[in-house]
This record gives C-alpha cells, structure tokens and sequence, in this order.
C-alpha cells in the first residue's frame, strides 16, 4: 500500500520505518528542510534503538524516502497519516496547529480520495475540525471528492519505540462509518498475526482512548510516588510494598515504580490536556489534578533532599549527575526530572558535571554554554571532585557501578538515588550517606549526616 507520513518526529518516523519494513511504500513529509535532508544521508535526528538500521534499509530499498515537498506528498499515499506535534498551548490545552495545517495542506492538493488517518495525541473533537477543514477546502476548491478521517492513536514508548510498533498490544481505530475498515485491516495486517488486534471503535471514543491510557498510567506512578513519600514517614520500605501490590494481577506490576517524578513529551502534556478539556466542559477532573501535582511536586524530591544536606554549603559546590533524558534508551529531555534538578541546583548557586549515554548534545542544545554545566564523557568522570552523585535516569551502565571508585571521586561519599537502584542497607554499609525514595528510614538516617 502507498503510505504518506506528515511528521518525520518520533512517531512519524518510526511508524514510517515499520510500516516500510512489513513492505508498504511509504512517503514522510516534514516542513524541516533539513530533518529531510539529514535523513536522505542516514543521519537520524532522534536516538531510538533499533531505528537507524531499519531507516537505512529502507531508504535504500526505495521503500521509504524523506521531502519537504507536500504536494508530491498526497499525491503519493492512499492513506496519509498526521503525525505532527501537538505541544501544550499556553493554557495547558493541545495545541492544534500543526494538525490543522496538515489537514489544509491534503485538502489543498488532493486529487483522488483519501483516508487521512490522525495518529497524533489529539482532544475529542478533532477528527471532526480535521473532516470540517478538509470539506472546507474542498467546497473553497469546487472539489468534490470522498475522503475518510480515522482515529488511530500511537501507543508506543520512546526507548522502545520500535519494538512497540513492530508488536503493538493493540490497534486502536476509530472511524465515522465502516468505509475505511477494509483498508485499515490491509494496512494493518501484518502486524496482527497471533490474533486480532484491531480495536474498531467511533472516532471520539478513540480519541478519548490514548488519553484515557496516559493518564491511567500517570496516575499509578503519582499514586507510587504518594505511597513512597508515606512510606517514608511511616518507617515502610516503598520496594517491598511494590511488589507486594504487584503481584495481585489486578494491580500488576507495570508502572508502579516510584521515582523523581515521570517526564516525557507524552504524559504531562496530555495529563495537563484532559484537565483542560475537562475545565472546558464544566467539569472538574479531580483526579488528574492530583496526579499533575503530585508530579510537579514528586520532580522537586531529589533538589530539596540536596538542598537540605548541604544548607548554606551548597552554593560553589559542584554536584555529580548520572542521567539527563526523561528515561532510559531516549536522548528526549522533554520535562525530564533533571532539568527542574539542574535549574534548582543553579539557582542555589551550585554547579553541575553530568553524563548520559545519549542525551549529552541535546542538553548542550537546550542550555548552551554555562559556567555551572560540565557535560563529561563517561560516567565516572562526571565524579571528579564533586561533592555528593544524583542519579536521575535508571541507564542500565548505573546500575552495578564501582562503589569504591565513587567514594574515592566524590568529596563526600553521598548519593541521592531518584530511581531507587542500590540497597540502601548495603550502601549504608559501605559507608555511603544514601538518599532513595521511600526506603523505610533511609532518608531521615541519611538527613541525619547533614553537612550542616
Ligand atoms: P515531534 O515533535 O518529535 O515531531 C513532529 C514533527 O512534525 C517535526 O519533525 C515537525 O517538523 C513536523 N511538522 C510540524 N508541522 C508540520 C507540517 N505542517 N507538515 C509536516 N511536518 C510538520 O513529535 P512526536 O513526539 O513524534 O509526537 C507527534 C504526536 O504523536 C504528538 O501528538 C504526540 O503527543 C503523539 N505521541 C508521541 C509519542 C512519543 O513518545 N513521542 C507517543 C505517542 C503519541
Ligand atoms: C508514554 C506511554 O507509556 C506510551 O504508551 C505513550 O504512547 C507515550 O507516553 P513514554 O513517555 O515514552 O511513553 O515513556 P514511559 O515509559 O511511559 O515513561 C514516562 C515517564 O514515567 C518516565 O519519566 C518514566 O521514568 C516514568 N515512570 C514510568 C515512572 O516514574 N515509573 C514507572 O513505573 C514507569
């Protein structure tokens, strides 16, 4: 099948790849001449394993090529997918431009019938303006042609982004009437081998579906981070109770990891989207706002625990910091935790030395050159000479470091540990000052050895 991608980002590049790998033609258009460019030469603007091998492929195959050119871009594909941004507006509420534009930009050129497919986050209501839109261009054409807007929503998750696309747990398809059902089978055939994926379902219910599904998710980890701030208080360790819950499959063992708070470009747009829509309608989602300030909260632990450690000390010293993208096997620093612990850091007056494996340049791209930034090469060397490690991303190379070397590098053996990735007993037996997130008394017999 001819495919057409508006939006060479994360998502529609990599749906793009994979939907070339199981043999469709497909064509992305992006409005950034040089994104297009890079990519004809193999350089691949986002960091996501397993991307760049299947891009090569098949841009040497001719089964999936880059341009800036929209018109070639509808002429090509039966189907034309919007996989455009939709960042928060000013107000918290998604931001509909981007697809808009794309809707005008099909209708402007199309000259066969379409099934324009919306897979970007979009709030319920928007295949209707994206149909309204192109009818109007249409009418302004004095056009008559039949085209279909379908709901289908991404599921996948940066890091994984590939995998998750190759096996999607499920293909959510909205659509106004049973038209494009035939070919969104097609479409989606390959990908649903072991049984029947596809979830057909009215367009507003899967709208509502993708953010229905981020939020629940959201809310299991503000509620972890709530049960491990409590689990602090009352002396209870945060990692037996996890599992403790998981493994009743009704709760499971999925997203219940506590941590300095979820980042990402998916869950705190679209948390903060759904309570804007909701407002919109009258209605208050009680829910939703707790998760969003339990998080905006959550992202501000490991700052005030560094912070309160090293009181009046903590201006001109240098801090170690082992992770800067929002999760692990990412470079997206998209509301990523260290970025509210770096500012906070700055505003103290301390300095940072940071490693990542993947999202040094992209830092270095959001904050430039600055005196209290030194990004280093390798994780231990981001320990020399400073006073005390943060870890703010659970990077598999952090997780069984050298702990004699951190005690040699650092001025104070202390480590604060946003992911929970150390036993706090062992740590404390090798003489480290441990800071996690509700591990029983870790934090107040950490707080206990202030510098103060
Ligand atoms: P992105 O910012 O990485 O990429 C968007 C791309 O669209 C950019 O390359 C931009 O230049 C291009 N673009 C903008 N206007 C255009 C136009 N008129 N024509 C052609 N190209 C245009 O975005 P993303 O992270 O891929 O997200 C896209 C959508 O998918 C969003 O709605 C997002 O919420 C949703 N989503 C994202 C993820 C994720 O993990 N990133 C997962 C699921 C869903
Ligand atoms: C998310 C959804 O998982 C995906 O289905 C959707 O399509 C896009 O949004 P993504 O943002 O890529 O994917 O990453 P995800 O793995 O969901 O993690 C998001 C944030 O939550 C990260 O900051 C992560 O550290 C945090 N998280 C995740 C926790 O703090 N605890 C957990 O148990 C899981």
């Amino acid at each position: 099948m001819k495919v057409t991608v508006f939006g060479i980002g994360y998502v529609g590049l990599v749906q793009a790849a994979v939907l070339a790998e199981v043999g469709h033609q497909v064509l992305c258009v992006d409005v950034n001449a040089l994104r297009v460019e890079n990519l004809k030469q193999g350089i691949i603007p986002i960091y996501e394993p397993g991307l760049t091998p299947l891009v090569e492929k098949h841009f040497a195959s001719g089964y999936l090529n880059f341009t800036t050119d929209a018109a070639a871009g509808v002429q090509h594909g039966d189907v034309q997918f919007i996989a455009v941004g939709t960042p928060p507006d000013e107000d918290g509420s998604a931001d509909l431009q981007y697809v808009l534009a794309v809707a005008t930009t099909i209708a402007n050129h199309m000259e066969t019938a379409k099934v324009i497919i919306d897979k970007s986050t979009v709030p319920v209501g928007t295949a209707d303006r994206v149909k309204a839109r192109i009818a109007e261009v249409l009418k302004a054409r004095n056009v008559v042609l039949e085209f279909d807007v379908v709901s289908n929503p991404e599921f996948l998750k940066e890091g994984a982004a590939v995998s998750d696309c190759m096996r999607p747990d499920r293909i959510i398809v909205g659509t106004y009437d049973d038209r494009p059902h035939d070919l969104m089978r097609e479409l989606y055939e390959p990908f649903n081998r072991n049984h029947d994926k596809l979830i057909f379902m009215d367009v507003r219910s899967a709208e509502l579906t993708k953010y229905a599904a981020n939020c629940m998710l959201a809310t299991k980890i503000s509620f972890m981070n709530e049960m491990a701030n409590l689990a602090e208080m009352l002396g209870a360790d945060i990692e037996a109770v996890r599992k403790g819950i998981g493994s009743d499959p009704r709760i499971g063992y999925h997203f219940i990891y506590p941590g300095c708070g979820y980042g990402g470009s998916c869950f705190p747009k679209d948390v903060q989207a759904l309570i804007r829509s909701s407002e919109q309608l009258g209605y208050t989602p009680k829910i939703l706002q707790a998760v969003e300030a339990v998080n905006d909260k959550q992202k501000y632990k490991l700052p005030s625990l560094v912070q309160q450690h090293f009181g009046n000390e903590l201006a001109g010293k240098t801090i170690a910091l082992w992770g800067l993208s929002f999760k692990p096997n990412t470079d997206d620093m998209r509301e990523a935790s260290s970025r509210v612990l770096m500012e906070t850091l700055w505003q103290a007056g301390a300095k940072v030395q940071a490693y990542d494996p993947e999202a040094m340049e992209e830092t270095q791209r959001i904050y430039g050159v600055r005196d209290d930034l030194t990004l280093v090469g390798t994780k231990e060397a981001a320990l020399k000479g400073a006073a005390a490690l943060v870890i703010c991303t659970e990077w598999q190379q952090f997780r069984a470091p050298d702990f004699d070397l951190i005690k040699a590098q650092l001025q104070h053996p202390v480590i604060f540990d946003g992911r929970n990735l150390f036993e706090p007993r062992r740590l404390e037996a090798r003489g480290f000052t441990y800071y996690a997130i509700g591990r029983g008394e870790t934090v107040a017999k950490a707080a206990s050895k202030q510098v103060l």
